[in-house]
């Protein structure tokens, strides 16, 4: 297939083109704003046309559809919770200003659309799974524009006759993914030494699902999904922040002194659990489980210093000396 996927140079996206170009033969051109979180070396090893602009901007967009593609699958989001709390802005900008210039193009060429969305549109779970089905109940900016973005995706199906389905994945880990988020920001720190900052209690609930799998379910949605359909990419296990930082600490041989309890995030869900029958029943199912794939991210990250190095002298020491209020060692 041609495909189109914006947001391509972050950490889901780039492992998506990874694995479309690698094992699926696609052709793929990349549209991207580089915001701190896009890093062309993410995809410095993979064969892709790229293109440099925002999602919201239509002359990039069409720019960017200019190279003849089949498809759309949008990954560009701003993605990091804590950031829509202090500057919500630009989470309206890109999710809804963005989708919706997308999903103009889609339109006005007819081409299939994959909207990449998240769990965290159901708001917080204290028992069972949310399905396709629940309603959509977001407490953060970054879950309410996200949800913004799903709503209109919709609409476009039952208007316009697009041809666009919807993916929402629990929380990702992996290669690649910037160490603002719980999973590289931990090891990160207990490779430093560095305290390891754990919101409130450390008993929010989150259901971890491997890149390589969501971008699979991805993949299998763009080909296999139905328009306007949702389907909810669940990962195999389930566990508290607190446990997943003591796992990291006996991967990284740190120690558990350095664990330190912050302030808890404004609104923090709870706990967060998908349903994902719907994607298993067209033939879908996540292949990592949480063990497996945390090991595999720990030892990603002790091996690629040339990744991160530069990321934690540059903007990120700033973001995390206003959010932790210290700087990093
Ligand atoms: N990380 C998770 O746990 C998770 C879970 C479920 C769903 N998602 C969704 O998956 C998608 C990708 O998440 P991620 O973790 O890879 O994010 P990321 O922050 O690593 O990457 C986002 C990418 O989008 C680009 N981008 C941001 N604004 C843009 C704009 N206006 N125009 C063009 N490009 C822009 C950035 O430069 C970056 O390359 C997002 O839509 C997110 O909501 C993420």
């Amino acid at each position: 297939m041609r495909l189109l996927v914006c947001g391509g140079a972050g950490f889901i996206g780039s492992n998506f083109v990874r694995q479309r170009v690698g094992e699926h033969g696609d052709e793929v051109v990349v549209l991207d704003k580089l915001t701190y979180a896009g890093r062309p070396e993410n995809l410095r090893d993979v064969e892709h046309v790229f293109v440099h602009g925002a999602i919201e901007d239509p002359a990039a967009v069409a720019d960017a559809l200019e190279h003849g593609v089949e498809a759309v699958v949008n990954f560009a989001a701003e993605t990091h919770v804590d950031r829509s709390i202090s500057g919500p802005e630009a989470f309206l900008r890109t999710q809804m200003d963005g989708t919706y210039v997308l999903l103009e193009a889609a339109r006005e060429r007819g081409l299939r659309y994959v909207q990449v969305s998240t769990d965290e549109v159901y708001g917080s779970i204290e028992e069972g799974s949310f399905t396709e089905a629940s309603p959509l109940n977001p407490s953060s900016p970054y879950s309410a524009t996200k949800t913004g973005a799903d709503l209109l995706v919709t609409s476009y199906v039952h208007t316009y006759a697009v041809n666009a389905s919807i993916c929402r994945g629990s929380n990702a880990y992996g290669p690649r993914q910037y160490p603002e988020k719980l999973i590289p920001l931990m090891i990160l720190n207990a490779l430093h030494g560095d305290p390891l900052p754990v919101y409130g209690d450390g008993l929010q609930v989150r259901n971890w699902l491997y890149v390589e799998d969501f971008a699979r379910g991805i993949g299998h949605v763009l080909q296999h999904g139905q328009a306007g359909a949702v389907y909810n990419v669940g990962g195999p296990d389930e566990a508290t922040n607190l446990d997943v930082v003591r796992r990291i600490i006996a991967l990284t041989g740190a120690t558990e002194d350095l664990i330190e309890h912050v302030t808890d995030r404004p609104g923090h869900d709870r706990r967060y659990s998908l349903a994902s029958d719907k994607i298993r029943a067209l033939g879908w199912q996540a292949q990592v489980r949480f063990d497996q794939g945390l090991e595999h991210t720990v030892a990603w990250y002790r091996e690629n210093t040339w990744w991160w190095e530069p990321i934690r002298s540059g903007e990120y020491r700033a973001y995390y000396e206003r959010q932790y209020g210290r700087a990093l060692g």
